[in-house]
């Protein structure tokens, strides 16, 4: 398991519409310690709402430093993942829930040299992704802290024992917890297992981003130099 934590924010909590304010997002992460910046595609079928398509993430590709972290929330993931790879995603999952071969489907986005990710939604039990898992399949596992769809939600307690579960059935891969964190929960979720953290509206509603990184990374430590510089 990877000793430190990567954190990725998510730019469902800005007006990513807006390029200037896409843009100064990508910056203030970018300073702010950020490891990947988070694209939650929606298709407005597997969930109700819907966001942006491979076109907004290929302008981000070309407008940061950053790694891609693409969630597709899309039905049919299958007929969708190729204009996610070309545009550059580096870390490209989908959910479970959404189609019938999730193996096939893991083998082909890992065939083109992209991490591939599979998110389970909070009413799926880890124990649905063991064989996948058992047969090395599945790069980042994405554990949802809240019902995918929207941003700014409450974390659902259970969500921090699936961590727990997750990472018992596997020591290595990334658990990627998506959903609700928060300064608070970060720890737990980090001391279960969890090395990826997604933040939208934690992050990009803090007036020091780089602080609230941090915190989030658990380095309190760099509270401390932050104050000195
Ligand atoms: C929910 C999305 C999340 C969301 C996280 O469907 O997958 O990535 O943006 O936002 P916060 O951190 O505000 O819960
Ligand atoms: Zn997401």
């Amino acid at each position: 398991m990877p000793l430190f934590t990567r954190i990725s924010p998510s730019i469902l909590a800005v007006d990513y519409n807006n390029k200037d304010v896409l843009l100064k997002a990508l910056k203030d992460i970018e300073a702010g310690g950020a490891n990947f910046v988070h694209l939650d595609v929606m298709d407005g079928k597997f969930v109700k709402n819907t966001t942006f398509n491979e076109s907004l993430v290929d302008f981000v590709k070309n407008n940061t430093t950053l790694l891609l972290d693409v969630h597709l929330m899309v039905e049919k993931p299958e007929d969708e993942v190729d204009k996610y790879i070309k545009a550059g995603a580096d870390i490209l999952s989908f959910h479970y829930e959404a189609t019938d071969d999730p193996e096939k489907l893991l083998k082909y986005i890992k065939s083109k040299n992209v991490l591939a990710g599979l998110a389970i939604n909070p009413k799926t039990p880890a124990f649905k992704i063991k064989e996948l898992l058992k047969r090395n399949l599945i790069d980042v596992v994405i554990v949802m802290g809240v019902e995918p769809g929207a941003g700014g939600q409450a974390f659902i307690p259970g969500s921090a024992e699936k961590v727990a579960e997750v990472r018992e059935l596997d020591r290595s891969v990334y658990i990627e917890i998506d959903g609700g964190v928060n300064l608070k929960n970060s720890k737990v979720l980090r001391k279960l297992g969890a090395n990826i953290l997604v933040s939208g509206s934690v992050i990009f509603s803090s007036k020091n981003i780089r602080k609230t990184i941090n915190g989030l990374k658990g380095w309190a430590w760099t509270h401390k130099m932050n104050s000195l510089v």
